[in-house]
């Protein structure tokens, strides 16, 4: 199989409201974008890593990659307002490339272990569909006029990660057909039908999204 990663940096961090956007902080060294590139260079049956950016950060991502020089490195493509319109464009531009599927990954992200990117790669010889998932463990409680209402059964439920994995032809096709309104790959990938298998993910993959997660990736790698 031809594998592509394609990942996800075109967002702004609205919630985190840094300086810029957070895939581009430094974490004690490399940002969380130069950290997921590296990751997915190192997969070796990962033949083609393409970046989405915002337009305003042609600069920042330029001097991200300068230490990553790799033939694997494709261009960067331009993405769009919403994170399911930069996943369309990054799958249209690595359509050139012909791959036989592509593991789709935020970059904000950038301690997913290796062991789960294999996973899910392996997983996609049985399915057209794979995502790095954790099961829930906490209790989870529907709230009632901001207390604890009534609790709901978290058995076989399963928290998100990525990367989320998918035979190429198949989630470009939904991508197509998509509204828009989906909250992840999995998502559009269930909207057309295609069958998805869970891959353990791992609590160290998580997503910096707020301050406290930031300041959790930033003691991680002191
Ligand atoms: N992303 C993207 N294009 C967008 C929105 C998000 O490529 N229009 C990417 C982000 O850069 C990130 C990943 O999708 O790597 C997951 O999104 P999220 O954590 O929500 O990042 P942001 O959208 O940047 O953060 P926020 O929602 O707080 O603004
Ligand atoms: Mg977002």
């Amino acid at each position: 199989m031809k594998i592509a990663a394609l990942i996800v940096a075109a967002g702004r961090g609205s919630r985190l409201n840094a300086d810029i956007p957070k895939q581009y902080i430094p974490l004690n060294g490399p940002c969380a974008l130069h950290r997921s590139i590296n990751i997915f260079l190192s997969v070796s049956r990962v033949k083609a890593v393409a970046c989405v950016i915002h337009p305003a950060d042609l600069s920042r991502y330029n001097e991200v990659v300068e230490q990553l020089a790799s033939p694997a490195l494709h261009a960067p493509v331009i993405g769009g307002d919403t994170r399911g319109a930069s996943v369309f464009a990054g799958l249209n531009a690595l359509s050139a490339f012909s791959p036989d599927a592509v593991l789709i990954h935020d970059a904000a992200r950038p301690f997913m272990p290796m062991v789960v990117i294999n996973g899910v790669i392996d997983a996609l010889k049985d399915t057209a569909g794979a995502c790095a998932a954790l099961p829930v463990v906490d209790a989870l409680w529907a709230d009632e006029n901001g207390k604890a209402g009534h609790s709901v059964a978290r058995d076989g439920l399963w928290r998100a990660q990525t990367p989320q994995g998918f035979h190429f032809d198949a989630i470009l096709a939904a991508y197509e057909t998509s509204d828009g309104s989906a909250a992840d790959d999995v998502a559009v990938a269930r909207a057309a039908g295609i069958e998805v298998s869970f891959v353990p993910g791992s609590e160290a993959g998580y997503k910096i999204t707020t301050a406290d997660d930031l300041a959790r990736a930033l003691r991680d790698t002191a």
